[in-house]
This record gives structure tokens, C-alpha cells and sequence, in this order.
């Protein structure tokens, strides 16, 4: 079964009654190569990184429990051959949004995943991360 994902103000980007590949174009289509996911080591955002991973979305995974993230990393490679970059970030610290936004420099990313709590950092990387040709979406 494929999930709903919604992207604010532009509908549903995956609905069940797309299922597998086509599924996968219409996520990589629209966010294209990599997926910024903060609260990646458990539960909702492990989830997120799971689902892009399988529609070939590269993932940056973000929390503070390294060994989780590390742990999920191999799983996505393993199972869906993406690149994964993983880094400890505790999105409570004032440094929060430049580690974030460090780890993704100089990579196209088109979706955000803010899953972890709403910190004051998520509009500052949403805005520096978006894009002239699509932007990411904020789940
Ligand atoms: N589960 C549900 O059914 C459900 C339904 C509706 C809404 N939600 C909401 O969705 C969100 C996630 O839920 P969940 O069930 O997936 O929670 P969870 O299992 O507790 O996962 C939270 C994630 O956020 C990370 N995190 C927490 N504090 C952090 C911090 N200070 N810095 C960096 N990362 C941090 C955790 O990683 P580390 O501990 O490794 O940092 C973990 O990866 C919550 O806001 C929840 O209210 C959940």
C-alpha cells in the first residue's frame, strides 16, 4: 500500500492509486535527487527517509542519535542503492540550521522533512534550501 504524502498548496504528490514505479517518477520528479530529513532516527522521519529512499531519493538524515542514523543508512543503501549522508544535529542548539545546512551544501535538495518539533529553524532552512525551479516541501 503507498501512503499519502501532501505538499502544501499544490495537493496530493503520491495517492493510492498510483503504486510502485510510477509511484517513485512522481516523488523523484517532483524533489528530485536528495531529501533533507531532521528527526531521521526513529519513528514518522525514519519513515519519510524510508519512502524517498525507495522512490531513489538520496537522503540526508538528521537527529541526535548518530548510531540510529547510521543503522538506517545501511538499510536505504542496501535496499535502494541511494547515497546517504547521516549527521548528529540537536535541532534545540542555535547551530542547528548551519549543520543542516552544511551537510546538505552543494546538493540539490527538494524536500525537507522537518519532522522533529517546530524549532525557529525551519523556515531558515526551508528558505535557503529552496530552489527557482520547484523548492522543497516542508512535511
Ligand atoms: N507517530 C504518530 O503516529 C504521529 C502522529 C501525528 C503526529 N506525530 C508527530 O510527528 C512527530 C514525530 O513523531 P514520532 O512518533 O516519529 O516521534 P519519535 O519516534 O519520538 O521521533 C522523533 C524524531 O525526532 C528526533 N528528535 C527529537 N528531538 C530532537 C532534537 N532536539 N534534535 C534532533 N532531533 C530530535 C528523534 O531523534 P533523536 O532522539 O535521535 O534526536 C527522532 O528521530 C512528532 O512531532 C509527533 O507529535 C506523530
Amino acid at each position: 500500500m503507498v501512503r499519502r504524502m501532501y505538499a502544501p498548496a499544490k495537493g496530493p504528490v503520491m495517492t493510492t492509486t498510483q503504486t510502485g514505479a510510477a509511484a517513485a517518477r512522481s516523488l523523484q520528479a517532483r524533489y528530485g535527487p536528495w531529501a533533507l530529513v531532521a528527526g531521521a532516527s526513529d519513528g514518522v522521519g525514519a519513515e519519510f527517509a524510508r519512502q524517498a529512499a525507495a522512490a531513489g531519493i538520496n537522503c540526508i538524515l538528521v537527529a541526535r542519535r548518530l548510531q540510529l542514523l547510521d543503522q538506517l543508512a545501511r538499510e536505504l543503501k542496501a535496499q535502494h542503492g541511494v547515497e546517504v549522508i547521516t549527521r548528529s544535529v540537536d535541532l534545540t542548539q542555535p547551530d542547528a540550521a548551519a549543520r543542516m545546512l552544511g551537510s546538505a551544501a552543494g546538493l540539490d535538495v527538494g524536500l525537507f522533512v522537518y519532522n522533529a518539533g517546530s524549532g525557529p529553524f525551519r523556515n531558515e532552512v526551508f528558505w535557503t534550501l529552496r530552489s527557482p525551479t520547484g523548492g522543497p516541501c516542508c512535511a
